[in-house]
C-alpha cells in the first residue's frame, strides 16, 4: 500500500458500543483492499452526541456509523439528509463531505432486502403478503425497504398495537396493522414473516407465534444475529421453510457505508463470515 495514500478513519458511535461488529466488518475489509485507515469504537454519551458528530471533520473522520441510542436523534443534528434516511426517521451512517459538512444515510433498508436475496436466489417482494412483527425503529427500515421493493401487502402486528396502527396510517398502503391477538392467523397466504422484535434474541424468551398458517414457501427472516438461530429460525427450519438470519443485515448494511467512505465496493466473502462467526 502506498505510504502517501490518505489515511482514513472511520467509526461506529454507540452508547454502550462494545459489544458492535462493525470493526470487524469493515477492518476486515480495509485490510482486503489494502487501504490506508481504521475503524474504531466510539463510545459516546447521549448529550454529547451533537459535540462528537461535529469533531468528525475535525479528527479526520471520513463518516461513522450510528447505532443505540443515536439513530434517531441524529436526523436533527446534521446538515443534509437522504430521503431514504428521512423517511425512516433515523440515521446510521454519517458521511463528512469534503466542505466538513454532514450527510446521513439509512442502509438499513437495503442492507435488509439485499439479506433476502442473498437467502434465497430470485427472492422477490411481489411474492405475496409479508408479515412484520414488531413496529419499534428497526421495523421502520425493513418496512421502507420492503415497500421500495415492491411489496404489495405488509401486515403488521405488534404487542403494543397502537404503535402498530400508527405506523400503519403513517405508511398507508401497502401496510396495514394486525391486532397482537390475530397474529398466528395473519401468517395466512403470506410468503414473507420478519422478527424485528427483541424476543429470541439471547437472553430473551422466544418470539411467541406459531406458524401452523404459514405456506411452505414463505421465507421467514430474524433481524437477530445473536444467536444466529433464534428460536423462530429454528423452528421454522424444522418446518421445513427457508430462512435468513441476521448476520445477513448486519453486513449488507455495512457494504455500502464502507464504499461511501472508501471508495471500494467490498465483497461479502465466507472468511468475513466466518471471522464475525468466531466473534458469537
Ligand atoms: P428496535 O429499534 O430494535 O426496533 P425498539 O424500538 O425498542 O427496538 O422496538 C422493540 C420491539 O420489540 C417493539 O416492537 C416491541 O414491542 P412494544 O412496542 O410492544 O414494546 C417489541 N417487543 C419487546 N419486547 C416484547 C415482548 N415481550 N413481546 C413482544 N414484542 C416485544
Amino acid at each position: 500500500m502506498a505510504v502517501d495514500a490518505p489515511y482514513k478513519l472511520a467509526g461506529v458511535m454507540g452508547w454502550p458500543v462494545a459489544h458492535s461488529r462493525s470493526p470487524v466488518i469493515h477492518n476486515h475489509w480495509i485490510a482486503e483492499n489494502g487501504l490506508r485507515g481504521a475503524y474504531v469504537l466510539l463510545p459516546v454519551q447521549p448529550q454529547n452526541l451533537e459535540k462528537a458528530l461535529r469533531s468528525l471533520p475535525v479528527l479526520g473522520f471520513v463518516g461513522c456509523n450510528l447505532t443505540i441510542p443515536h439513530k434517531v436523534e441524529a436526523v436533527r443534528l446534521i446538515d443534509h439528509i437522504e430521503p431514504m434516511a428521512s423517511r425512516i426517521g433515523a440515521v446510521n451512517t454519517i458521511v463528512v463531505e469534503a466542505d466538513g459538512s454532514l450527510t446521513g444515510r439509512n442502509t438499513d433498508a437495503y442492507g435488509f432486502i439485499q439479506s433476502l436475496r442473498d437467502a434465497q436466489l430470485g427472492w422477490t417482494a411481489a411474492a405475496g403478503p409479508a408479515v412484520v412483527v414488531g413496529a419499534g425503529g428497526a421495523a421502520r427500515a425493513i418496512i421502507v425497504g420492503l415497500i421500495d421493493a415492491g411489496a404489495t401487502e405488509i401486515r403488521l402486528t405488534n404487542r403494543s398495537g397502537a404503535k402498530a396502527q400508527d405506523m400503519a396510517q403513517e405508511f398507508g398502503w401497502p401496510v396495514q396493522a394486525v391486532a397482537w391477538d390475530d397474529r398466528h392467523d395473519a401468517l395466512g397466504g403470506a410468503a414473507l414473516l420478519v422478527n424485528t422484535t427483541s424476543q429470541g434474541m439471547h437472553g430473551e424468551a422466544p418470539l411467541d407465534l406459531r406458524l401452523d398458517s404459514l405456506p411452505v414457501q414463505a421465507l421467514v427472516a430474524d433481524i437477530i444475529y445473536v444467536p444466529l438461530e433464534t428460536p423462530l429460525l429454528a423452528a421454522a427450519r424444522q418446518r421445513g421453510y427457508r430462512t435468513a438470519n441476521g448476520l445477513g443485515m448486519l453486513l449488507n448494511q455495512a457494504r455500502p457505508a464502507f464504499e461511501a467512505w472508501f471508495g471500494v465496493a467490498p465483497i461479502l466473502s465466507v472468511a468475513l463470515s466466518d471471522r464475525i462467526q468466531a466473534t458469537f
